[in-house]
């Protein structure tokens, strides 16, 4: 059994042993299809159906390991993991019933999201999108007259701007409103949404989760049952291969380990960037004049391993540094154990309008930066050679 500590349940929850054979770590189940009707009294049942396994569509035992370990991390009941984290926003958002409401979502999202709210999802579903910086998000009254769900990124992509999840989740709570959080960049070590009235939280678990670069899954954690979700995933089939669901679970065992070292090597990174007359302005919540920085305090025990910063020089200076890097890789994605820096226009916000990144802040001479687990020393070192590359 697990026990509550988070590395402990992290190393613990959901794995499969099998006393026949002693097996240490969770076995990789591929396989696409199961006997069925399975009548064995011993079998074991997928969760989601309560009945024995039946095709890998549905369920598979490796991927209930992962779903299993991922719920005890992010401390809910119910949850379900997909292909990507795409998939599992997608899914989720096409299984909401909201009748004639609309959803509130912040505009600060990440680009595929963005495209999937503005082009996609009034179309085939009916259900109108207001988009609303998270600042303003963070100060308004949200009333469930308008609005049946708010849609929200609690570190936004690329920004770093922090929502008030603390303070939009009483109001979702007391208006009856359904709050879904893609907290992918906090990682469920620096927060927990589920516990400040989230009803369903989303991860691309392609970054911190898994943490290597590696391979690409998505998650959706509920204190709710997720059987139109499960239903989603089925018809859309967006289900996670075992073999990736194995990977995913290997890599979370260290989540917390990786997650402590982000957030001190960002923080140091961040103070360093601070103090380099090449750099106009540092975001990041754990430095304590940015504007997030109180939010910050009552919403994440962490302030994260992703950090951004303006260079001197525009677009050109942005270039010459990130191509100046010698241990720090130049691309996109985030949250592996190796350092990665990317030009949000470039990259994640490529596909976005000008008038959308202006109000989002995202700006050419924008760095966005994936900081890994590698000797902050060295990294800083990188850093700041880089840096004096602009001139
Ligand atoms: C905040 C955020 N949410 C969702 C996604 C989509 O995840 P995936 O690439 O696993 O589909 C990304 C991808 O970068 C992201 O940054």
């Amino acid at each position: 059994m697990a026990g509550d500590g988070f590395n402990t349940r992290a190393v613990g929850s959901g794995e499969i042993k099998d006393e026949k054979y002693g097996n240490v770590v969770t076995p990789i189940f591929e396989n696409a299809t199961f006997i069925y009707p399975n009548n064995n009294s011993g079998r074991k049942e997928d969760t989601h159906t309560g009945d024995s396994y039946i095709y890998s569509r549905w369920g598979n035992p490796t991927v209930s390991a992962l779903e299993e370990k991922y719920a005890a991390l992010e401390g809910v009941k119910n949850s379900l993991v997909f292909s990507t984290g795409m998939a599992a926003i997608t899914s989720l958002m096409l299984s909401l019933d909201l009748g004639r409401k609309k959803v509130l979502s912040v505009i600060d999202l990440y680009g595929q999201t963005l495209s999937f709210f503005k082009n996609k999802f009034t179309r085939m579903t009916g259900t109108g999108v207001d988009l609303v910086p998270t600042d303003t998000l963070n100060n308004m009254t949200i009333s469930s007259k308008e609005y049946g769900a708010v849609y929200l990124e609690s570190i936004t992509n690329p920004s770093i701007k922090v929502a008030d999840i603390a303070k939009i989740g009483r109001i979702c709570r007391d208006e009856n409103i359904k709050l879904i959080v893609d907290a992918t960049f906090a990682s469920p070590f620096n927060q927990n949404p589920s516990g400040m009235n989230a009803d369903y939280v989303v991860h691309s678990g392609t970054k911190y989760l898994n943490g290597h670069s590696d391979t690409m899954s998505g998650f959706i954690g509920s204190n709710e049952d997720l059987n139109l979700q499960f239903d989603m995933r089925k018809n859309l089939g967006g289900s996670i291969d075992s073999l990736q669901a194995y990977l995913v679970q290997r890599g979370m065992k260290t989540l917390g380990l990786r997650m402590e070292r982000h957030n001190s090597n960002a923080m140091a990174i961040a103070e360093f960037l601070e103090e380099n007359s090449n750099v106009l302005e540092v975001f990041y919540p754990g430095l304590e004049d940015s504007p997030y920085h109180d939010i910050a305090g009552r919403n994440l025990k962490g302030n994260g391993g992703m950090l951004s910063f303006r260079v001197r020089g525009g677009l050109e200076g942005a270039r010459k540094f990130l191509f100046s890097l010698k241990h720090v890789s130049p691309a996109p994605s985030l949250g592996g154990v190796e350092s990665l820096a990317t030009l949000p226009v470039d990259t994640s916000h490529g596909s976005v309008n000008a008038e959308d990144r202006k109000i989002m802040g995202v700006t050419e001479d924008m760095v966005r930066f994936s900081v890994g687990i590698e000797d902050v020393d060295d990294l800083i070192e990188d850093i700041s050679n880089s840096l004096s590359q602009i001139g």
